[in-house]
């Protein structure tokens, strides 16, 4: 049996559920690339748990996973990822993989950014598009760029992720909005312009979680503390959206009037 147990958003994220089954498996794996949980200390997270977490990495679960899946075969296997496991990752894949070869999954969600980010905002989940990845300048792609233009062209909210390579390589948001006005500059759709309105998310389920709204020129100046960090680019506004982001991101007013007559 192989179940995927969710962490949530931070060193005390992950439900009781989900301790339960990691302290019934055999073997615990965790893999800690797809998301940055602030304030996770591994030992104690392995205290709580009663057993070794052995941390894997993108290649063990992408490319090779024969070790977790043979163990997952005769034993219960607990999985560990950050956030919900099937959000804005590619756990899919794994799971089908053990489908295949007869092995039982599980999954114990958690908190996920994605619901985390339209609470914390007050931005209606229901009104969000498709979502993309700000990649790093390495491994260019005008994805995000595009999926933010189809969602403001249907009035949709963006949720864009950053891109992540380690712990200490997480891009933070006026990195992202950096790249994003370089994509603007070449693709000239206008749609990630200087005055955007756009909210930054950081730090989410932590103690000293900052949210923040306002137009793109203003943000890329601010300084957000540590990652991980997430962008929302705001579509189509209810009023009770604007009164919120005005409210709990401290977006001013004038900027939000500015959007709703625009959009
Ligand atoms: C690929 S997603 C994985 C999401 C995860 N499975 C979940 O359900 O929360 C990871 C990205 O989401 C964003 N993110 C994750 N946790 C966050 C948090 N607590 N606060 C702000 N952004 C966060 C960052 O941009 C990070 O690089």
């Amino acid at each position: 049996m192989l179940t995927f147990i969710g962490l949530g958003l931070g060193a005390d994220g992950i439900s009781l559920q989900g301790l339960r089954a990691a302290q019934e498996a055999d073997v615990v794996y965790a893999e800690l690339y797809t998301s940055l949980l602030p304030g996770l200390v591994l030992a104690q997270l392995e205290k709580r748990i009663g057993k070794r977490v052995r941390v894997v990495s993108r290649r063990d679960v992408e490319e090779d996973p024969g070790e977790i899946l043979d163990h997952a075969r005769w034993k219960k296997v607990a999985f560990l990822v950050p956030g919900d496991p099937m959000i804005a990752t590619t756990h899919v894949d794994l799971r089908l993989r053990a489908a295949k070869a007869g092995i039982g999954t599980k999954i114990v969600h958690a908190a996920s950014i994605a619901s985390a980010a339209a609470g914390l905002l007050g931005l209606q989940s229901y009104k969000f598009g498709p979502s993309a990845t700000v990649p790093f300048p390495d491994n260019p792609s005008t994805r995000p760029y595009e999926v933010l233009a189809e969602n403001l062209k249907h009035g949709w909210h963006t949720m864009l992720f950053l891109d992540l390579r380690d712990k200490e390589r997480a891009m933070t948001a006026p990195e992202a909005i950096r790249l994003l006005l370089g994509l603007e500059e070449r693709l000239r759709g206008g749609f990630f312009t200087p005055d955007l309105l756009l909210a930054v998310v950081a730090r989410a389920g932590a103690d000293d979680c900052l949210v923040r709204a306002d137009q793109v020129e203003r943000l890329q100046r601010e300084d957000f503390g540590p990652p991980p960090h997430l962008l929302v680019a705001p579509g189509r506004l209810h009023f009770v959206e604007a009164e919120a982001l005005q409210v709990f991101a401290g977006a001013p007013k004038e900027v939000l009037v500015w959007h709703m007559t625009r959009r």
